[in-house]
């Protein structure tokens, strides 16, 4: 197991270029499997959790070229099972996508009950809701989920709660189901219109995604050899942001889609430092004084989003007062701020909220991501703590960002990523 050690006290400054994104890249994969043919797609992000999900495409007899790390082809006309490699799919959330796009194409799959981050209960009831909806029948036994139909019908569907899993999964299933399925209640993420261009580009009927409901007319099939470009990410762009606002840095967030990051804008203006929009698809990051306090409130898009709940606290906790931030979406997203507090901050974790009261300075102290995005937050706080911090559990870093420290570099951040002892590593578990 690795460790970063962090030299801290550093104001980030330059330029950063956004990669492809992950939550749109772990749908665009297994999207393709309903397709009897080829697809390349590029501005793939270079991250685990796509390496992963390359892997059991792999496995299920899907031909896989990488032209580069970041584009890579799939030819998908000679699947051979629809049993993919149980450990493998366990190891991540998104290999759920895989139930919507074999279903859709082969009538039948088997995955592992998907594993991820620990954010609390993960249900996905909406998913299966959905499958059965369209005609299939789902079982789940020995954290196994079996699915199977003889032929999928669209129907009327409202999903309970709003979720990106089941929005995206359950269009998957109905690509090419007969007749007509509407989705009410949907997800309107920038992933889930990325999802539904790549399948609209491959043939499919899809309409309304990015709106509350998605209407998706069944199609006999997909057709082949199309390219295509995955939407760039913008929890990595809100990432580096808010890095521009917690070290009072200057960050030009290049090849990112300013409209999804409004609601993150608005709130870097409304605490104080500056966001310019230049050119389409940068914006700059100016970041003088110390950020005012304020309160948040995680949303479905084009709310404030839960991915960037983490990295807004490492901010409020260096803010001038007291602020609140309220986490909608997951349980146990405030793991953070206990590795926070570690560092000098002075944070109260209620559970559904949590209270930040501002410090001037963070310090440095050893620390351990629970998480995906927990790991970019005390990655940023690290940088801008005075002294040396340590952070173990990459893994959970090297899952979503591509060359994460790289980038940090380049604006200016000192790091280095070295192996930890035996003792550190028992300590981390
Ligand atoms: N939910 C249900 N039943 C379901 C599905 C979801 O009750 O069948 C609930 C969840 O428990 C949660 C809420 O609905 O309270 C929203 O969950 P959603 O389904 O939208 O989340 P997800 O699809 O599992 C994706 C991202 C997450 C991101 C959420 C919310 C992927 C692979 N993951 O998860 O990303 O937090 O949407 O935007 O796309 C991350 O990147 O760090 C991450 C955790």
């Amino acid at each position: 197991m690795e460790k970063l050690i962090i030299t801290g006290n550093k104001c980030l400054k330059g330029e950063v270029v956004i990669s492809g994104a992950k939550n749109a890249a772990v749908a665009l994969i297994p999207a393709t499997l309903l397709l009897n043919g080829t697809c390349t797609i590029f501005n793939l992000p270079n991250i685990s959790d796509i390496k992963i999900y390359i892997e059991i495409l792999e496995s299920l007899g899907v031909k896989v070229t990488w032209n580069n790390k970041n584009s890579v082809k799939l030819d998908t006309r000679h699947i051979a099972s629809t049993n993919s490699t149980i450990e493998l799919t366990k190891k991540f959330r998104a290999s759920y996508y895989l139930i919507g796009s074999l279903l859709g194409r082969l009538g039948s799959v088997e995955v592992g009950l998907p594993g991820g981050c620990q954010l609390g209960p993960r249900p996905i009831d909406q998913h299966i809701k959905g499958f059965e909806a369209l005609g299939a029948k789902v079982v789940i036994e020995d954290e196994v989920i079996t699915a199977k139909t003889d032929g999928l019908v669209g129907t009327n569907i409202f999903l309970d709660i709003v979720s990106v899993g089941a929005t995206i999964n359950i269009m998957l299933a109905s690509v090419l189901a007969k007749g007509v399925t509407i989705i009410e209640n949907v997800a309107k993420e920038p992933h889930v219109v990325d999802v539904a261009n790549l399948l609209n580009v491959m043939g499919a009927n899809i309409v309304g995604a990015g709106t509350d409901v998605i209407k998706i007319t069944g199609v006999p099939k997909l057709k082949g050899n199309y390219i295509y470009s995955v939407v760039p990410d913008q929890i990595e762009a809100g990432t580096f942001m808010l890095a521009a606002v917690a070290t009072r840095g200057d960050i030009t967030v290049k090849n990112c889609t300013p409209e999804h990051l409004d609601a993150l804008s608005a709130k870097i203006t409304e605490i104080g430092a500056e966001v310019q929009p230049i050119n389409g698809d940068t914006l700059r990051v100016i970041a003088k004084h110390r950020p005012k306090r304020t309160n948040v409130k995680t949303l479905p898009y084009p709310g404030f989003p839960t991915d960037l709940q983490s990295q807004m606290g490492v901010v409020l906790a260096l803010a001038n007062g007291t602020s609140k931030i309220t986490e909608n979406i997951w349980e146990s997203r405030f793991q953070y701020t206990h590795a926070l507090n570690r560092m000098g901050a002075n944070i109260v974790d209620h559970g559904k909220f949590a209270t930040f009261r501002g410090v001037e300075k963070l310090h440095g102290a050893a620390v351990y991501s629970t998480d995906l995005r927990a790991g970019a937050a005390l990655l940023i706080a690290g940088i801008s703590a005075s002294d040396v911090t340590e952070l173990y559990n990459l893994q959970h870093i090297d899952r979503g960002y591509e060359d994460i420290e790289g980038k940090f570099i380049k604006l200016g951040a000192e790091m280095e990523r070295v192996e930890a002892d035996e003792k550190e590593i028992e300590l981390s578990l």
